[in-house]
């Protein structure tokens, strides 16, 4: 009967953390994936022998630290971060990559929070969709969704800035 008791006591306990409180957050920033220059903030680090021949650049590993603005103005708008961690050019047939970064922010409200990001990203496509796994700070407890889409692509230095629209249930 006692431990029927605490049972039910640990349900509640449970349930009340889960529940009522969880936040939703949306937050929209521009994530500058610097390649070109003397400074670049996306350095490739590592390719298979048969990457060179590959259309989709196949086997490519990227380490990024590219800036994240509130507008899509690299040198003009707010700095508010900076996404850190690899893309992988993981698909044989067609560019996709696999996207593993932390949303580190250094500014605004979100400050010394950080969100972490892994999923696909077709890059041709019109939106990609990756998904929000964990977060530390205001963004503890974090699952959800982000939305890239490229709003400028460089053919000639090959830099990109893209929106990131990244939907977040927290604590
Ligand atoms: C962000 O937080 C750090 C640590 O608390 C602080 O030193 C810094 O001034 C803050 N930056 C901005 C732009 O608010």
């Amino acid at each position: 009967m006692a431990s029927v008791a605490l049972f039910v006591v640990l349900l509640l306990t449970v349930a009340a953390a889960v529940d009522g409180k969880e936040k939703e957050t949306h937050i929209k920033v521009y994530w500058h994936d610097v390649v070109s220059g003397a400074s670049p903030t996306a350095v490739p680090v590592a390719r298979a022998a048969t990457t060179k021949a590959s259309k989709s650049f196949f086997g490519a590993v990227y380490v990024i630290d590219d800036a994240l603005t509130e507008g899509p103005g690299l040198g003009s708008s707010a700095l508010l971060g900076r996404a850190q961690g690899t893309y992988v050019s993981a698909g044989k047939d067609a560019l996709a990559l696999l996207m593993n970064m932390n949303f580190v922010f250094t500014a605004g409200r979100y400050n010394g929070s950080s969100v972490a990001i892994m999923g696909r990203n077709e890059v041709a496509t019109a939106v990609r969709e990756m998904a929000v796994v964990g977060g530390t700070g205001v963004f503890r407890w974090a699952r959800g969704y982000a939305q890239a889409r490229t709003h400028t692509f460089d053919l000639k230095t090959r830099d990109a800035t893209v929106e990131y629209n990244v939907f977040i249930r927290h604590q």
